[in-house]
C-alpha cells in the first residue's frame, strides 16, 4: 500500500472529471434523472442530500485514509454522532459511554433516556468498569481515543475485545488524534467518527463530520438514516475538506512536535498545577505504541478561573476561541465553552476544574509560541 501522504493527495481522485486536476465543486442540488438513477439508493448524481460527486470523492479519500471499507460525509461531527446513534440504538437497549467526552456529545446523550435508551457511563481508562456495565442489551460502546479536553487515552484493543464478546458496536471518536496519528479501525473499532471541523480540514473554516466503517452493511444502514435525517454535508465544504486533507500529514507533524514541546515547557512552570499530554506519561496503552504523535491539544490547570482568563488574554499568539485543531494556535476554558452544558456533578465526574485551560497548539514557529507562553505566564 502507498504511504499516507501519497494517498491523502491521490485517493478518491484517480478518475479525473473533465480532465480537471483538482476535483471541481458540483454546486447543484439536483441532476438529470433516468430509470437507472431512480434505482440507486445512494446515487452521486441524482439529488445532493443523497449524494454528489464532490462529496463522493471526499468519502473515498477519507475512507482510504481511515482504513475503512467505506464512509459517510456529514454536516458536522455532531451530525455524524447523532446519525450513527439513531441508526443503531433502539428503545430497550443501553449505551455504554465514556465519562470523559466532548460536552456536545454529553449533552446529546441526555436526550436518549426519553427515547428508551439507558445510559451507562464509565471511565475510559478503566476496562474493568466497562466489563461490569456491558450486557446483551448494549447497542453501542462509545469512547474517544483521546478525550476532550484532558487527553485520557483509551485502550481500544481491550475495549474492542469486550465489545465484540457482547456483539455490540464499538464507536470511537478519534477527532483529537486524526487518521494520520492513529486509526481505531486497525485496533478493532467498528466505527471511527471524526469532527472534520478539526484536524482533517485543519483551517478553521468548515463545519463537517465523517464516519468510517469496518463493515459495509453498517455503512449502508447509516447512509440511509443520514438521507432521511438530512444530516448530509454540502459540496463546497466537501471541496474544502478534500483540499485540507491533502496536507494533513505535514500539518500533524508540526502540531505533534509543537504540542510536545509546549507541554514539556509548561510542565516546568511552578504556576501550572498539572499538564496533561500523553508524551509526559510514563506509559500509554499498547495500541498507541505506533501512534505518530498526540496532536496539538495540551490541557493545563491553573489555580483559578481568573488566572486562566489572565493567562489566555495576555497571550498574543493563542487566540481565545472555542474550537481547536486549526493551523493557528487557540486557547479556551472548557468549563465556559466546550463543557459549559455540563452540571457541576458531571464536571466533577469528568475531572474538570474552573482553572483548566485547553490549548490547541498550531503550526507557527515553536520559538515564537514558547516565548509568547512565557510572556503570558508572567502576567498571572
Ligand atoms: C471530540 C469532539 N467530537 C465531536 C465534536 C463535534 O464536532 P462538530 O463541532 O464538527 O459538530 C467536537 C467538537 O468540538 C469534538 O471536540
Amino acid at each position: 500500500m502507498r504511504g499516507f501522504n501519497t494517498r491523502a493527495i491521490h485517493a478518491g481522485e484517480e478518475k479525473k472529471i473533465n480532465d480537471a486536476v483538482s476535483t471541481p465543486i458540483f454546486q447543484t442540488s439536483n441532476f438529470l434523472a433516468d430509470d437507472v438513477k431512480y434505482m440507486d439508493e445512494s446515487s452521486e448524481v441524482l439529488y445532493t442530500r443523497v449524494g454528489n460527486p464532490s462529496i463522493g470523492v471526499v468519502e473515498r479519500k477519507l475512507s482510504d485514509l481511515f482504513g475503512g471499507t467505506g464512509g459517510v460525509f456529514f454536516s458536522s461531527g455532531m451530525g455524524a454522532i447523532t446519525t450513527v446513534f439513531l441508526s443503531i440504538l433502539k428503545s430497550g437497549m443501553n449505551l455504554v459511554i465514556s465519562r470523559n467526552i466532548y460536552g456536545g456529545t454529553q449533552s446529546l446523550i441526555s436526550d436518549l433516556p426519553g427515547m428508551g435508551v439507558e445510559i451507562r457511563r464509565f471511565d475510559q481508562s478503566r476496562i474493568d468498569e466497562l466489563e461490569t456495565l456491558i450486557d446483551d442489551k448494549t447497542g453501542i460502546v462509545y469512547v474517544e481515543s483521546m478525550s476532550n479536553p484532558d487527553l485520557i487515552l483509551s485502550d481500544i484493543e481491550g475495549i474492542a475485545r469486550i465489545t465484540r464478546e457482547k456483539e455490540a458496536v464499538l464507536v470511537v471518536d478519534n477527532t483529537f488524534l486524526s487518521p494520520y496519528n492513529f486509526r481505531p479501525l486497525e485496533y478493532g473499532a467498528d466505527v471511527d467518527i471524526q469532527s472534520l471541523s478539526k484536524y482533517v480540514n485543519g483551517h478553521s473554516d468548515v463545519i463537517a463530520g465523517f464516519a468510517a466503517f469496518k463493515d459495509s452493511g453498517l455503512e449502508k444502514r447509516v447512509r440511509k438514516v443520514m438521507i432521511k435525517l438530512g444530516t448530509n454535508g454540502v459540496p463546497f465544504d466537501a471541496f474544502l475538506v478534500g483540499r485540507g486533507a491533502k496536507t494533513l500529514g505535514p500539518r500533524m507533524e508540526l502540531h505533534n512536535r509543537n504540542a510536545r514541546e509546549v507541554a514539556e515547557f509548561l510542565s516546568k512552570n511552578p504556576k501550572v498545577l498539572r499538564v496533561s499530554y500523553p508524551s509526559l506519561k510514563a506509559s500509554v496503552p499498547a495500541c498507541f505504541s505506533e501512534c505518530r504523535g498526540f496532536g496539538g491539544v495540551v490541557y493545563l490547570e491553573l489555580e483559578s478561573l481568573s488566572a486562566a482568563k489572565s493567562f489566555i488574554r495576555r497571550s498574543e499568539l493563542f487566540l481565545e476561541a472555542t474550537s481547536l485543531a486549526g493551523v493557528e494556535s487557540l486557547a479556551t476554558i472548557p468549563v465556559l465553552t466546550s463543557h459549559a452544558s455540563l452540571s457541576a456533578e458531571q464536571l466533577r465526574d469528568a475531572g474538570l476544574l474552573e482553572g483548566g485551560v485547553r490549548l490547541s497548539v498550531g503550526i507557527e514557529d515553536l520559538e515564537d509560541l514558547l516565548s509568547d507562553l512565557d510572556f503570558a505566564m508572567k502576567g498571572i
